[in-house]
């Protein structure tokens, strides 16, 4: 069911909504289901917690991270060392959004930047950092001005500096502009870009936790995940976390949800965690451009599987987490990380994109496959090769010169690239690849045979209604 909500986007649409002002003029309307406004939380975690407080505190929200693995913030922030020791720590927080169909992030620097400097005072003490660094692509010039803004009034408030709320514990939050680089999204190749090297992706372990930027204990989280801790303090990380209808399988809160491609109304709206595919295509899209049907849809960003409409979930077992949606459509379950892991596709940056009934799916993967190819770093032989072979092979099918053949060659290709590189691109090129040539295989096969052709083939729907 769909919760509208308004914690991160209540500055959204207000006059300059983005000024200190605005978000300080947030405390009034509180009544507390908000938790209290401008800097408040701030100051009373900064005042009032350890920073053990604040990591178990981080804990309880449950705030699944937002930038697409959904590895749980609290947990990540308790790998940081205890102690500050000869290496300071650094908060990263990652607003490269360069994953195609995701656009929640930018709404945030762009309407609501000081939500996203009060998270990163806070969690700068909870991880022990006195520096945080907001990575933004070097085009989305508006979120970086806003950002920068908002960094001016709050030092000028006292609230960045250092004695934070006459706290003895300096925090500085600063941009970084990135050149705009897919790849400098996955967080140890922006490590390097922050340094001043290639964005190339470095090989794990060492974790950030231990060795990230410049060599020291680092955190990198997503923009919108920091952005929610403001709140989840504020109102309390239990009830932050209960606001979600996942709340009982660790995924808590709310979150941007985002849907994209051929439905009538491409927005980013606030939700409760958890609403469905259906929801956000009808209620929230509009439904399809032309009312036409769903061919499929990519849940989070375009390195997530495909689903179809037709997918029924099989979970008869009642112990089970899906076994209430045994037998229904996947597009009735609720959208959230362990959800989406459980039908078969990853919820990754939770903008899901709507492909219309009448689009060739075919041509879908060749676009998507000319994406990996040029934005692959090219360190890892399967994935600089394997991205271009894909893309080829999907070409000749395209064309009708590809043989039955090939299209096994395009699921070794894609298995080859699978577990075999550095850095996590590789599996998100292979498994939408996987995805879209296991559920498209009859319209891939139709090519072979010549019975479908690249001059009938559209990724456009028309006519526009
Ligand atoms: C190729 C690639 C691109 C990525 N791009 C982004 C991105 O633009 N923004 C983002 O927050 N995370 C991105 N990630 C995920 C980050 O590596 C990292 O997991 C994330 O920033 C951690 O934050 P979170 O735990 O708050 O989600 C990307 C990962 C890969 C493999
Ligand atoms: S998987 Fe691809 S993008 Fe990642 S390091 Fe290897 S070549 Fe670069």
């Amino acid at each position: 069911m769909i919760k509208r909500t308004d914690y991160l986007t209540r500055t959204y649409g207000k006059p300059e909504g983005w000024s200190l002002r605005a978000y300080e003029a947030n405390e009034a309307n509180e009544a507390n289901e908000g938790g209290l406004g401008g800097y408040q939380v701030a100051r009373r975690v900064l005042t009032g917690m350890t920073r053990e407080q604040v990591v178990d505190e981080a804990k309880k929200a449950n705030i699944r991270g937002r930038g697409g693995a959904g590895f749980p913030m609290g947990v990540k922030w308790s790998f940081m060392p205890k102690t500050v020791g000869a290496k300071p720590h650094y908060l990263v927080v990652n607003a490269d959004e360069g994953e195609p169909g995701t656009h929640k992030d930018r709404t945030l620097m762009e309407l609501n930047p000081h939500a996203c400097v009060e998270g990163c005072i806070i969690a700068c003490y909870g991880i022990g950092a006195h520096i945080a660094y907001i990575y933004v692509r070097d085009e989305l010039h508006l979120s970086k001005a806003r950002l920068e803004a908002a960094i001016l009034e709050a030092r000028a408030k006292g609230y960045l500096g250092d004695t934070p709320f006459g706290k003895d514990w300096p925090i500085e939050v600063h941009v970084h502009s990135g050149a705009g680089a897919y790849i400098c999204g996955e967080e140890t190749s922006m490590l390097n870009s922050i340094e001043g090297r290639r964005g190339e992706p470095r090989m794990k372990p060492p974790f950030p936790a231990n060795a990230g930027v410049f060599g020291c204990p680092t955190t990198v989280n997503n923009l919108e995940t920091i952005a929610a801790v403001p709140t989840a303090f504020g109102m309390g990380a239990e009830a932050f976390s209960k606001l979600s209808i996942l709340h009982g399988i660790g995924d808590g809160g709310v979150r941007l949800y985002g849907v994209n491609g051929h439905v009538k109304k491409g927005v980013v709206v606030e939700l409760a965690v958890g609403p469905t595919l259906n929801e956000l295509i009808y209620d929230i899209g509009g439904g399809v451009q032309g009312d036409r049907g769903v061919l499929c849809v990519i849940p989070g960003g375009s390195s997530t599987p495909v689903l179809r409409p037709e997918e029924t979930v099989n979970a008869p077992d009642e112990r089970l987490p899906l076994h209430p949606w045994h037998g229904k459509s996947v597009f009735d379950v609720p959208l959230g990380v362990d959800t989406m892991r459980g039908v078969g596709t990853m919820l990754g940056t939770c903008c899901v994109t709507v492909i219309a009934q009448g689009t060739d799916p075919v041509w879908c993967m060749q676009n998507l496959m000319q994406f990996y190819r040029h934005e692959s770093c090219g360190q890892c032989t399967p994935c600089r090769e394997g991205s271009a072979w894909l893309e080829r092979t999907t070409s000749k099918v395209l064309d009708g010169k590809a043989s039955i053949g090939e299209l096994h060659d395009l699921h070794d290709i894609a298995n080859g690239i699978m577990g075999n590189t550095i850095c996590a691109f590789g599996e998100g090129t292979a498994m939408p690849a996987l995805a879209f040539i296991q559920k498209f295989r009859a319209e891939f096969e139709q090519y072979v045979r010549g019975e479908r052709k690249r001059a009938d083939a559209t990724l456009t729907v028309e006519p526009w209604s």
